[in-house]
Parts: structure tokens; sequence; C-alpha cells
């Protein structure tokens, strides 16, 4: 690939107090070598060495908030604790040392099992309704006093990210989990405020997360939001099954403070409503900058073959063409790329491919160390 081809991913960004080099992302990857919840040397060499290698902006594997509840993994990170916050307290320090920028995803995991251990928190565990998805119950419904608690606990992971130095802070609320569990009707049956027949409606949990993390971090820090219509527990649902209800989705997550919507699929190339603009049309990323203004990031196969699911089941996959995502990039139907797999399993994907160097791809035995 041609380096003028590239020169829309290697363009700086900015957006409030966030400068990037280029546009690249590593998106967040769960690694599961943080043991009791707390990051090493080990983790933070992993991420200094990408931002050694030209990556614009890191955001961490998923790290949990302090609620009893909120991990479904000893080794997964806490983001909450002195020893845990030293840990990440090495790792921006690595990555702002070598000219990166960082931010964690700050998580609850909600009624979802992990699919490395069974292990569960001695707290027992938490979501919305008890449910993990339409048939399947687990665990208790969060009373409101919970649902309290666990917002204050958001917003006090956003500030220590920024007392720790980090430039953003991305809530994670895609895939399946407590903050996606509000959003889908299957898995949010609650009579209360925080449930309700529209999707306006359950995203209130959402909405006040946003809040508070937005009075955490002040005006200048960006906020991201991943989100996804797909869950983990159906692969096929849509939260928004048109333009219309994914604006009544999106806009009120913007205005109550979100600055850039991570808009998770497993392709970046499939188009969100193929119905509308046909096959080769705006994906999650494109109509969520058209429906919000607001600045989005796509992910989903970049650089790869084969998709993330496959990942899982075993498959590897071979590097990929980035002529489609670029001219994407070039119409501006979003601003940043994030780049799952091929960033574990190489950490100078960047630099390589900017170079014109011969690109690994991805295989499953990559997951299994931390390099
Ligand atoms: C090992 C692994 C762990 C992941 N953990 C997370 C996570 O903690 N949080 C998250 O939002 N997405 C997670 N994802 C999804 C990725 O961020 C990304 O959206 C997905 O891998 C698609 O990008 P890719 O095709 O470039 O790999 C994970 C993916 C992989 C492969």
């Amino acid at each position: 690939m041609t380096e003028v081809l590239l020169d829309a991913l290697f363009q700086p960004f900015e957006l409030k107090s966030l400068k990037l080099r280029n546009r690249v992302v590593m998106a967040p990857m769960t690694r599961s070598f943080s043991p009791e919840g707390v990051p090493g040397g080990d983790v933070a060499e992993y991420y200094r060495r990408r931002a050694s290698h030209g990556v614009g902006l890191i955001l961490s594997e998923g790290t949990v908030i302090d609620r009893p509840a909120s991990s479904n993994d000893p080794n997964i990170p806490h983001f909450h604790g002195d020893a845990a916050l030293a840990g990440w307290q090495r790792v921006i320090d690595g990555v702002h040392a070598v000219g990166g920028a960082m931010g964690p995803q700050i998580w609850h995991v909600g009624s979802v099992r992990s699919p490395m251990t069974d292990w569960v928190p001695a707290s027992g565990i938490e979501s919305p309704s008890g449910l993990v998805d339409a048939t399947q119950t687990r665990g208790v419904a969060m009373t409101e006093e919970a649902i309290a608690d666990t917002i204050a606990a958001f917003a006090r992971a956003a500030a220590d990210a920024r007392r720790l130095g980090f430039d953003v802070v991305e809530i994670h609320g895609a895939h399946g989990y407590l903050i996606d569990q509000f959003f889908w009707g299957a898995t949010n049956r609650r009579t209360d405020q925080y449930g309700g027949a529209t999707l306006k409606a359950r995203s209130r949990f959402a909405v006040e997360v946003v809040r508070a993390v937005r009075r955490a971090v002040g005006e200048e820090m960006p906020i991201v939001m991943r989100l996804s219509q797909w869950k983990q527990q159906d692969y096929a649902v849509r939260l928004a099954e048109s333009p219309d209800a994914m604006a009544e989705w999106l806009v009120p997550l913007v205005e109550a403070g979100v600055d850039i919507l991570h808009c998770s699929q497993r392709r970046f190339w499939d188009a969100e409503f193929p119905e509308i603009d046909g096959a080769g049309g705006l994906n999650f990323a494109g109509w969520a900058k058209k429906l919000t203004g607001a600045a989005t990031i796509t992910v989903g196969s970049v650089g790869l073959s084969g998709d993330f699911l496959g990942a899982f089941g075993g498959e590897t996959s071979q590097p990929a063409s980035l002529v489609n995502l670029i001219q994407r990039l070039e119409r501006r139907e979003f601003d940043l790329v994030a780049v799952g797999r091929a960033l574990l399993s190489d950490p100078a994907w960047v630099h390589k491919l900017r170079e014109g160097e011969p690109l690994a791809g991805f295989k499953p035995a990559d997951l299994a160390t931390l390099y």
C-alpha cells in the first residue's frame, strides 16, 4: 500500500485537550494478566511497546470499577484501590514517555460470565433485572441504591483516570455488559425510571453515568463511549432498527457529555442500514457521526480477513486490504480507526504498515502471551 493512500490514517487529530499524532486507536482487549486485579510491569510494557511503535490512542482492556460485582475474572485489572491504580500510573507514564496517548476502558460486566473462568465475586452477581438474556436468569436485579452506587463508582474511576494523567476515559456501554443490559429490552424489564418501553427510556442509566463522569473529569477531558448494536448473548440483535431510533439513543448520550462514540462492529464495512443507502452504505460509526455530529471511532476486522468471533473459535486471520477503510476515512464517515487483534499480535503493526513492511495477521496462540 502506498504512503499516499495511507495519508488519511496518519493525519493528526485534536479534540478538547486530546492531541493525537494519527488516527489509529488500539481497541480495548481483555487480557486477564493482572493477578488480583493489579496490572504489573508486564502490562505496562505491553502498552508502552505499542505506543512506541506509533499507535495514536490506546484504549485499555476493560478495567473494572469499584463495585463488588463489577468483575467476572480475578485476573481482570481493577481501576480502583491503591495497588491497581499505582499499576495504571506506571502504564500511563510509560505510554506518555514514548509520545502516546491513552484512556482506560471503565467497565462493569453485569451478569455476563467470563469465557475463561467460572469465578464469581463473593458479593454475587447484579444486573438490571437479574437476567443474562431474554430467558436466562443469573444474580439479582439491582436496587436503586445499587444503581446510585454504581454511577458513583464510574465517576470515581473517571476522576482517578484524570488524576493519573490519562488523556481520555472510555465508558464500556457495549457487548451485552451492564450498561448495555440497561439499553436492551430483553435484559431490562424494570418498571422504575431505569426501565421502560423505549430505548430512550432504558438509556437513563447510561445518561446518568455519562453526566456523573463529566462532572468528575471536567469539561476538557474527552469522554469516549463504546456502544454496539450486537450483544455477545445474541449477535443478531439491533437496539436501533432505524436512523430515527438510533438518534433517539445516541443524541441524549452526546448531550449528557460523550465526545467520541466508539461504534463497535465485527466488520467495519457492514452497512448499518443497507435498506437506506445500500450494501456499501454508512457503517455504524458513519451513521452515529451523521446523526449526532460527534466524533466517532470505527472498528471491526481492520486489516484482517476474518472477524474476532472466529478468533475465539480458534481461527487464524490473514492481512487484508485497507482500501475500503481509507476511502471511508477520506470521506470523513468517521474520525478514528480502532484496531484490535492485528495490534494484539504485532506491537509494531502501525510502524510496519507505514513503512510498507510485511504484516503477519493474527493467530489464536497470540492470545496466550502478553508480548
Ligand atoms: C482477546 C479480545 C479481548 C477483547 N476484550 C474487549 C474488552 O475488554 N472490551 C471491549 O470493548 N472489547 C473487547 N474486545 C473487542 C475488541 O475491542 C474489538 O472490537 C474486536 O476485536 C474487533 O476488532 P478486530 O477485528 O480489529 O480484532 C476484545 C477482543 C478480543 C480479540
